[in-house]
């Protein structure tokens, strides 16, 4: 058991965002039908190679829910997602599954997370069928060659994508 009470009506939506795409928007649409807040929350891995730095994601992300209120929060976290987690007081992990092969990989990091912290739970939705064959690294790789994404993404990060390439 962990020390701190951790809130299940409070939920934490992780990644690298690399950019935020509509289905991640999705997915935390969706989640606030479930729980009373979902902080996205954006990772710091200095090691990985991003196309936006951590200001420009977090930015982003901002950017994208601004008109969502008090119900979304975004924020940066480095290190281990569980202890951002106690640090929240947040219960409840929010991850998209878009098809089975995203599987393996989520049920692996969710047992992962259940191993350093029982009272964590991690809910899965799948991720609604327009956005299903969308991901960051599609959308940059068609950003990067021209292709209209503007189905894809929020117009923010159309932008930033059209400064970058
Ligand atoms: O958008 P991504 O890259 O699929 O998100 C992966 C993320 C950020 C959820 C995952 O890499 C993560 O939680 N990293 C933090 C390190 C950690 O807690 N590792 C142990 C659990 S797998």
């Amino acid at each position: 058991m962990t020390d701190i009470m951790l809130s299940k009506s409070l939920a934490v939506f992780p990644g690298s965002f690399d950019p935020l795409t509509r289905g991640h928007m999705d997915i935390v649409t969706r989640a606030l039908g479930l729980f009373s807040q979902v902080t996205v929350a954006v990772l710091d891995n200095p090691d990985k190679k991003t196309l936006f730095t951590l200001d420009e994601r977090v930015e982003l992300v901002r950017d994208s829910f601004k008109d969502f209120g008090e119900s979304v929060r975004v924020e940066r976290f480095r290190g281990l997602l569980v202890d951002f987690m106690k640090k929240s007081g947040a219960g409840v992990i929010i991850r998209g599954l878009r098809a089975i092969t995203d599987y393996d990989y989520e049920a692996q990091m969710a047992l992962m997370n259940k191993h350093l912290c029982q009272d964590i739970e991690t809910v899965f939705l799948v991720t609604s069928e327009e956005y299903s064959y969308i991901s960051s690294s599609l959308v940059r790789q068609v950003a990067s060659l021209g292709g209209d994404i503007s189905n894809l993404v929020s117009p923010v990060v159309m932008e930033a994508l059209r400064n970058k390439f």
